[in-house]
C-alpha cells in the first residue's frame, strides 16, 4: 500500500454552511483534515494516508509566507520514506498561485497533487469528496511524478502550471490555461495521457526566508499611469503588468515604465486576456523600454515567479529567461 500524506491548508473543501442548499454563504477552511478523512472511508482502499494542517484558510488570505512555509514542508515530507505521495487541499480561489510556486521550487520524484472543491463538505452533491478520492489516486500513480505538481478536480488531471480558475461558481471551475488535462480520473482509475519529461523545477535550491513585494497592476481603459509610480512609492521590487491584447502599453503609461525602470525595478508585460501570453517584443519594444515579457504565463504566475527569481538573487540580466523557463 502507498504511504500517502494529505496536508490540508481549508478552502471550501472543508467548508461548512448552516444549509445543505448553501453552496455561497459558507464557512471555507472549517473542517479539518482529520474530518474530511473520516467521511471517506474508501480512501484506505487506495493507501496507507495521514494528515497534517499547517493552516486551515480561506484561500484569499493565503500568502508568500504561506507559499514559502507549504514549500518547506512538502520538501522535508518528500524527503521521507515513510511518504510516497502528497495531496494538498486548497481553495479554488488562489490554488493556481500556489499550485504554480509549488511548480517551480518542488522535485519532481513523488506525486503531488493538489485538489479543491467549489461546493462546501455540507452540501448536496459536494464534489469535495470524490476530488480527494481522485487526488489521493493521483498522489499514488508514482508515474505521474515527473509532470510536477497536478491539480486534480472534476474528473480531470493537470499539470499545476496549467491550471487557473475560470468560474466564479460552477462545480468543474478548475481549467487548463492554454493547454488541456494530462489525463483523467474514472471513478478512482487513473489515466495519464502525457509521459512525464522529468524536467527539473526551476528553483531548486535553498529558497529564500521572505520574498520581495511584487505588484500586478491591471490597464483598463482610462487606467491611471499613476498606479505605477504608486506601486513604486509603495516599495515594489517588481512590477506585472496586465495590459491588453498581445501586452499593448497604454502611451501614458511609457514614462511611469520608463522611471521604473531606471530604478531598477524590472517591468513584465503580461495580458489580462486569459490564454495567449505575451511574446517578447510583440505590440511593444521591451528591448528598448527595458522592459521583459512574461512569454506563456498568466499575470499571477508571472509575478510569482518575479518574486522567486527577485528573492533568490537571479541577476537583471536573467530574468527573462527565468520567465521563459518557468
Ligand atoms: C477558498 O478559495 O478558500 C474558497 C473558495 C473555494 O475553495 O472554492
Amino acid at each position: 500500500m502507498p504511504k500517502l500524506l494529505l496536508i490540508a491548508t481549508g478552502g471550501t473543501i472543508a467548508g461548512s454552511a448552516a444549509d445543505t442548499t448553501d453552496t455561497s454563504r459558507y464557512r471555507a477552511g472549517a473542517l479539518s483534515a482529520e474530518t474530511l478523512l473520516h467521511a471517506l472511508p474508501e480512501a484506505s482502499t487506495i493507501g496507507h494516508i495521514t494528515a497534517e494542517q499547517p493552516f486551515a484558510l480561506d484561500s484569499k488570505d493565503m500568502t508568500p509566507t504561506h507559499w514559502l512555509a507549504l514549500a518547506a514542508l512538502l520538501r522535508e515530507r518528500l524527503a521521507s520514506p515513510e511518504v510516497d505521495g502528497v495531496v494538498i487541499t486548497h481553495g479554488t480561489d488562489t490554488l493556481e498561485e500556489s499550485a504554480f510556486f509549488l511548480h517551480l521550487t518542488l522535485p519532481r520524484s513523488k506525486t503531488v497533487v493538489l485538489t479543491a472543491a467549489m461546493r462546501p463538505a455540507t452540501a448536496r452533491s459536494a464534489d469535495g469528496p470524490m476530488n480527494l478520492l481522485q487526488a489521493l489516486a493521483c498522489a499514488a500513480t508514482q508515474s505521474a511524478a515527473g509532470l510536477g505538481p497536478l491539480v486534480v478536480a472534476s474528473d480531470r488531471i493537470w499539470r499545476a502550471r496549467d491550471c487557473s480558475k475560470r468560474h466564479t461558481h460552477a462545480p468543474d471551475a478548475l481549467g487548463g490555461v492554454d493547454a488541456g488535462p494530462v489525463g483523467v480520473a474514472i471513478g478512482t482509475h487513473i489515466r495519464l495521457d502525457q509521459a512525464a519529461d522529468g524536467g527539473a523545477p526551476c528553483f531548486a535550491g535553498t529558497l529564500p526566508s521572505a520574498l520581495p513585494r511584487v505588484d500586478v497592476l491591471a490597464a483598463y481603459a482610462g487606467a491611471p499611469a499613476d498606479l505605477i509610480d504608486a506601486s513604486v512609492a509603495n516599495g515594489a521590487a517588481g512590477i506585472v503588468l496586465a495590459l491588453a491584447g498581445h501586452g499593448s502599453v497604454p502611451d501614458d503609461w511609457r514614462p511611469a515604465i520608463t522611471a521604473a525602470v531606471a530604478r531598477g525595478i524590472p517591468v513584465v508585460r503580461a495580458s489580462r486576456v486569459a490564454s495567449g501570453g505575451v511574446m517578447p517584443q510583440a505590440n511593444f519594444d521591451d528591448a528598448a523600454h527595458g522592459t521583459l515579457a512574461c512569454g506563456r504565463l498568466t499575470p499571477w504566475q508571472a509575478r510569482v515567479t518575479l518574486m522567486l527569481a527577485l528573492g533568490c538573487g537571479i541577476p537583471a540580466e536573467r530574468l527573462q529567461d527565468t520567465l521563459h523557463r518557468a
